[in-house]
């Protein structure tokens, strides 16, 4: 059944009242909106968390034929920040209480059928909530609103409830399929004796890894009969000839599953996922037994003036800027499960993701870690199906040991996904490791300090992998209009970060601080709200450091000059370091079309990466002699005295 969306046609305001819920509102002084939406539109710097946090309302009327009667009528809302309670005719139907993960409930019970009906949305956006990420100081403002879609699904009673698709690669052209069908309670109790499950296999056409005419096959799943003796059934089948999921070749396939009951479909449903095998060894990360150095930068997923609240089409883009403009291999959703648009978008280019559970630094009450745990079963069950998801974090980001409770987390996360591991951020060494992956947040380079510290300073346990969570940031924030020294130093803070890391074996990878700059609260931040943490601006236009990243991938030609050379721009006029960033074979510096010098890729002094800075160390070349008539030895001489 296709997704009935529900994003036009809301009325807002900013302050809940009982009387929205009445069918004979006055909604003459409400303000259309569609959704996304923000509950308030922001300026770009300056202001601060009271602008979003409010209790505010959603009202909408929805026209519900007759034809649905009987059956189960699903709202889904993606995303609404940060508690939210449905009421539909006026009777409260759910209150979910995150804002970054989605909730589904069926309203059928609650709708007149025939007729129009009244849905409201009680959203509280007040950090004063008793829930993560609240309770304390959060490096990063959490706006509010229906930020993601809101959709409907009409079902039978009988239908199929969730699904979790597991593609295991056995070997390059063969994996085992294993689906995990939850069935409705009314599709388990129906004592119907002609009940089957059956599913086909079809590889997705993508514009990373297009389906080829013989490539195309649809092939059928295992059918079962009678499936429905139990809530959960497992079909489990080898399939050959396969393409599996990787992050040069992000192959994607699709389960359609059907419930038939007496010959007729009364269920259909799709999941698209990837064959491959995720895996943290102590000596790295591997995808499909190929170990990959992980090259990532966390993101937030915030915008200038709306929050939040951006459509499909910027989501995807992300992925894109990550991938084709920063040249990174990965990207840690910090610090909250993100659209599942940017996930569609990294699951078809290949990118993979660090994703995590709400949460900043601070641990609440039992209350508020029930909500936590709530929060992990919520994350990892409406994102599990995501191929590029590698692995989860269900520690709350940078926190203190709490044993029990991320024993806890722990438990959920193996019970219900066991194709991939856990990870937990910490900030600091040798804490308590109960997950999978010691995951560290090292902001050890302070421009004369290495980039990172060897694995064995950090964990005690060199059994389990390790991976660098997040480095710079706050270590040196960076303006995209900060002088040119600046700006250089933090693009060299981030290669040479890369640089160590990348020579450190038993070091699974890195993700910087951060892909661009975002409103914070006034903890942080640079007193106008803003953390210039990132490698581009908040708009995504990238600084020099984007340059570091974007340099070390090979699809295209990179080339920049970390000079403008206006000696004004520099403190007495002297220019300093000019650096080149380049993936090119070779770059030929003219001055005035005169040949000054070839630079190469092997001239850098970075060599754990492949393609590190390179210092330009010659502005003059053979100028004196060719056009000032020097002598070749004095020319040499004084070349080295101006280019010093
Ligand atoms: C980390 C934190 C991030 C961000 C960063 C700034 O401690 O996890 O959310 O605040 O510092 O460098």
């Amino acid at each position: 059944m296709e997704k009935l969306f529900l994003n036009e046609g809301w009325k807002f305001t900013e302050e809940f009242t009982e009387v929205l819920l009445a069918t004979d509102t006055d909604i003459s002084g409400l303000e259309d909106v569609r959704l996304p939406h923000t509950c308030k539109e922001l300026p770009y710097h300056y202001f601060d968390e009271n602008l979003y946090q409010m209790v505010s309302g959603y009202r909408r009327i929805l026209s519900v034929p007759m034809e649905w009667k009987d059956k189960c009528v699903f709202f889904t809302c993606e995303g609404a920040a940060h508690e939210a309670v449905l009421y539909v005719n006026g009777i409260e139907v759910c209150k979910h209480s995150c804002g970054y993960t989605a909730f589904t409930v069926d309203i059928a019970p609650y709708l007149l059928f025939g007729k129009e009906n009244v849905l409201v949305l009680k959203v509280d956006s007040r950090e004063t909530l008793n829930v993560p990420p609240f309770g304390f100081v959060i490096d990063y403002m959490t706006f509010g609103g229906v930020y993601r879609e809101v959709y409907l699904e009409i079902k039978d009673k009988q239908h199929i409830k969730d699904v979790f698709v597991k593609g295991k690669a056995k070997d390059e052209y063969t994996g085992n399929l294993i689906c995990q069908v939850e069935l409705s309670e009314a599709a388990v109790e129906s004592a119907c004796e002609k009940k089957m499950l059956r599913g086909f296999l079809q590889r997705v056409d993508t514009d990373c890894c297009p389906v080829t005419e013989d490539a195309a096959f649809l092939q059928p799943v295992k059918v079962l009969e009678k499936a429905a003796d139990g809530k959960v059934v497992v079909l489990e089948q080898e399939v050959s000839d396969i393409l599996l999921w990787n992050t040069k070749q992000p192959a994607l396939y699709e389960v359609i599953l059907e419930l038939l009951v007496d010959d007729k479909i009364m269920d259909s449903y799709t999941v698209r996922f990837g064959f491959r095998n995720v895996e943290f060894r102590a000596d790295g990360f591997y995808l499909n037994g190929e170990k990959i150095k992980i090259r990532g930068l966390n993101r937030h997923q915030s915008y200038p003036y709306v929050g939040y609240a951006m459509p499909e089409s910027m989501q995807r883009l992300d992925a894109d800027i990550l991938k084709f403009e920063l040249g990174c291999n990965a990207a840690r959703n910090s610090h909250y499960p993100q659209s599942h648009h940017f996930m569609n978008r990294c699951d078809e280019i290949g990118l993979l993701v660090f994703t995590e559970f709400p949460g900043w630094q601070h641990i609440g009450d039992e209350e508020w870690k029930k909500q936590a745990c709530e929060n992990a079963v919520e994350m990892i069950t409406q994102y599990r199906n995501h191929p590029s998801i590698i692995i989860w974090g269900i520690r709350i980001n940078e926190s203190q040991d709490d044993d029990a409770f991320y024993t806890e987390t722990n438990r959920i996360a193996h019970e219900l996904d066991d194709t991939r591991p856990t990870g937990g951020v910490r900030n600091f060494k040798k804490s308590h490791l109960l997950e999978d992956v010691y995951t560290y947040n090292e902001f050890v380079h302070d421009g004369k300090k290495p980039g990172c510290e060897p694995k064995k300073n950090i964990t005690s346990d060199m059994s389990k992998g390790y991976l660098i969570t997040e480095y710079n940031g706050h270590m040196y924030p960076t303006k995209p209009f900060d002088w040119e020294e600046h700006r250089l130093e933090h693009a060299l803070r981030h290669a040479r970060v890369i640089n160590d890391v990348g020579k450190e074996e038993d070091i699974a990878g890195s993700f910087g601080w951060c892909m661009f700059d975002y409103n914070t609260h006034k903890d942080f931040g640079s007193g106008d709200r803003i953390c210039y943490h990132g490698v581009t601006d908040m708009f995504r236009n990238s600084k020099l450091a984007a340059s570091v990243y974007a340099s070390q991938a090979e699809e295209n030609i990179v080339l920049e000059v970390s000079s403008s050379m206006d000696i004004g721009e520099h403190p007495a006029t002297i220019l300093g370091n000019v650096y080149i960033f380049t993936n090119a074979d070779a770059v030929r510096m003219y001055k005035n079309n005169h040949f000054i010098k070839e630079y190469k890729p092997t001239d850098s002094t970075f060599d754990g990466i492949p393609h590190g800075p390179i210092l330009v160390d010659d502005v003059v070349g053979d100028l004196l002699e060719k056009e000032e008539g020097f002598g070749k030895k004095q020319s040499e001489m004084i070349a080295g005295a101006l280019n010093y």
